[in-house]
Order: structure tokens, then C-alpha cells, then sequence
């Protein structure tokens, strides 16, 4: 049974690091519980493991108590069926910490996505080049038109939009679940509240195909609408969202000089 003491030697050096090492940094610092990183924790036990055979295999008398229990399974024809036995744990626990440690993760990489990344700064849409600087909706000019306008925009929201973004433009139309991202929720004061027209304009008229590199990775099912309504029906959907949700456009920053 010599090969117990190297087995607490083993034992104490990692209790020392575990619990240890913790103990006096809460110490030194009241309130804290500095643990030692299981990386790190790693390495040292690798020195302690190293250390402790180096010691005990100095002189051939504790090699032999070290040695010796395995030697006597390994040696002894007796014994042979618990050498098998013992062969096929430490094999089978050898292949299953391998497998564990090469099997690829299932889990889905962590990626961050910009929902509302920075647009460019001209957009073709309508076969036209908008600057998106600049852009305007032309349709607030014309106020006798607006409760017209807005009208409009509504049937255009209706015949296009609800069934992705929700009858009551909360993002939770019939067809919700099945997205990632999700439709957009117009009522949340973190999406159309906090954009301009022009904004608004091009994320409708070019949809997820249109978003540059930082939309993805996750795929938009938001269609390319210049493909199938005009632009003008874009300007008044865009009129419907705000005056729907109550929700005033952001208001672009003008240049003067
Ligand atoms: C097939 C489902 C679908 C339909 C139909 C659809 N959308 Fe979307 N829409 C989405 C999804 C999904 C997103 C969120 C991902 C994104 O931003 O591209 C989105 C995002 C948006 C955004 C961006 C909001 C933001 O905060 O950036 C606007 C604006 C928008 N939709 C307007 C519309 C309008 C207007 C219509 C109708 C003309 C419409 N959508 C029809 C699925 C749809």
C-alpha cells in the first residue's frame, strides 16, 4: 500500500490549490473568493503529478512501492482476468476523455449581428440612385393629401406587411414563428421610433438582401419590396407605420453652412 502516500500527496497539493489558494485572497481582500483558473489548475496539477513520481521514483525502494501494485496485477497469472479488466476501464476512460475533447460542438457560434447597421450612402432601388443623406420623404410636403396618404399606406400594409409584422404591427403576424431574426415589432420604440424616413425608406425598398455584411449572419426574411410595390406606395406604407404606432420619425440632422 505504498503508493497511498503519493496518492495524498497528490490529494493535499490539489486541495491546497483549490481551496488554499482561494482562502488567502479572501484574506488579503475581505469579500472575495479568487478561485485559480481551471486552465491554469491544469498546469499545476501537471507539476504536482510530475513532482510527486519524480520523488517517489528517486530510490528504487519507492519505485518498486509505486510500481509494484501494477507490476503484481501485470506480473501474476493469477490475477489475469482482473488485468483484463483493469486494461479495458483505463482504455475505455482513456477513449471517452479523447472523445470527449476532439467531438466538434453542436452549439451555434457566437456572432453578434447589428440590427440596424449603418446604411450606405446611395441605394438603387426603382432602377433610380437615392442618396440616402438627403432623401426626403416627398409625400410630408403634401399636407392636404396626408390622412389620404396614410390611408393608402395602410391598404398597401394590409395587402404586403401583416402577415409578417402583425395586424397590429407588434411584429407578431401569422407567419412570426418561423423567422430568426424576427419580423420587426414597429410598436417597440427600438425600431421605427429611432430611425429616419430614409432609413425606413431603404430597409423597406432593398429588404434582407439589401442589409450590408454586418446584417448577416442571420439570413432576413424581409423581401425586397422595390420588386413589387412603387415608391410611392413605399412612402406611404412608411406614413402608415408612424401614424399607426404613434411613433414620430427621427428627425435628420441638418447641415447648415
Ligand atoms: C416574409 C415576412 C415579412 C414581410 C412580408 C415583411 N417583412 Fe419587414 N421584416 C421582416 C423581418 C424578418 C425583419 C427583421 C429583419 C430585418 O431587419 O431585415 C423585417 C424588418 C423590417 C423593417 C426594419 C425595421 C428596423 O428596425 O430596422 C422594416 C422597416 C420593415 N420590415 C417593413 C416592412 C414593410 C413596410 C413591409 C410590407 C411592405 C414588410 N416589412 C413586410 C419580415 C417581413
Amino acid at each position: 500500500m505504498k503508493f497511498i502516500k503519493p496518492l495524498l500527496v497528490i490529494l493535499i497539493g490539489y486541495l491546497l490549490l483549490k481551496v488554499g489558494v482561494p482562502l488567502v485572497g479572501a484574506k488579503l481582500h475581505p469579500g472575495t473568493w479568487p478561485v485559480i483558473p481551471t486552465s491554469v489548475m491544469k498546469m499545476y496539477m501537471f507539476f504536482v503529478i510530475v513532482g510527486v513520481l519524480l520523488m517517489y521514483t528517486y530510490s528504487s525502494e519507492g519505485y518498486d512501492g509505486l510500481i509494484g501494485p501494477i507490476a503484481d496485477i501485470y506480473g501474476n497469472p493469477a490475477k489475469t482476468k482482473f488485468a483484463i479488466i483493469a486494461m479495458v476501464v483505463v482504455g475505455g476512460f482513456g477513449s471517452y476523455v479523447a472523445y470527449e475533447y476532439v467531438k466538434p460542438s453542436f452549439e451555434a457560434p457566437v456572432e453578434l449581428r447589428s440590427v440596424h447597421p449603418a446604411p450606405p450612402s446611395t441605394v438603387k432601388m426603382w432602377n433610380k440612385s437615392f442618396n440616402l443623406l438627403t432623401l426626403k420623404n416627398p409625400l410630408r410636403e403634401d399636407k392636404a393629401n396626408l390622412a389620404k396618404n396614410v390611408e393608402e399606406g395602410g391598404v398597401v400594409y394590409y395587402k404586403n406587411c401583416f402577415y409578417c409584422h402583425g395586424d397590429l404591427l407588434d411584429g407578431k403576424g401569422h407567419f412570426f414563428h418561423g423567422f430568426n431574426p424576427m419580423p420587426a415589432n414597429f410598436q417597440d420604440v427600438g425600431t421605427i421610433a429611432m430611425l429616419t424616413e430614409s432609413f425606413v425608406f431603404w430597409r423597406v425598398g432593398s429588404g434582407g438582401p439589401g442589409l450590408p455584411s454586418e446584417g448577416t449572419p442571420w439570413a432576413s426574411a424581409m423581401p425586397v419590396w422595390h420588386n413589387f410595390i412603387s415608391e410611392e406606395e413605399t412612402w406611404k406604407v412608411i406614413m402608415f407605420l408612424y401614424d399607426y404606432t404613434g411613433h414620430s420619425p427621427r428627425a435628420t440632422e441638418e447641415h447648415k453652412g
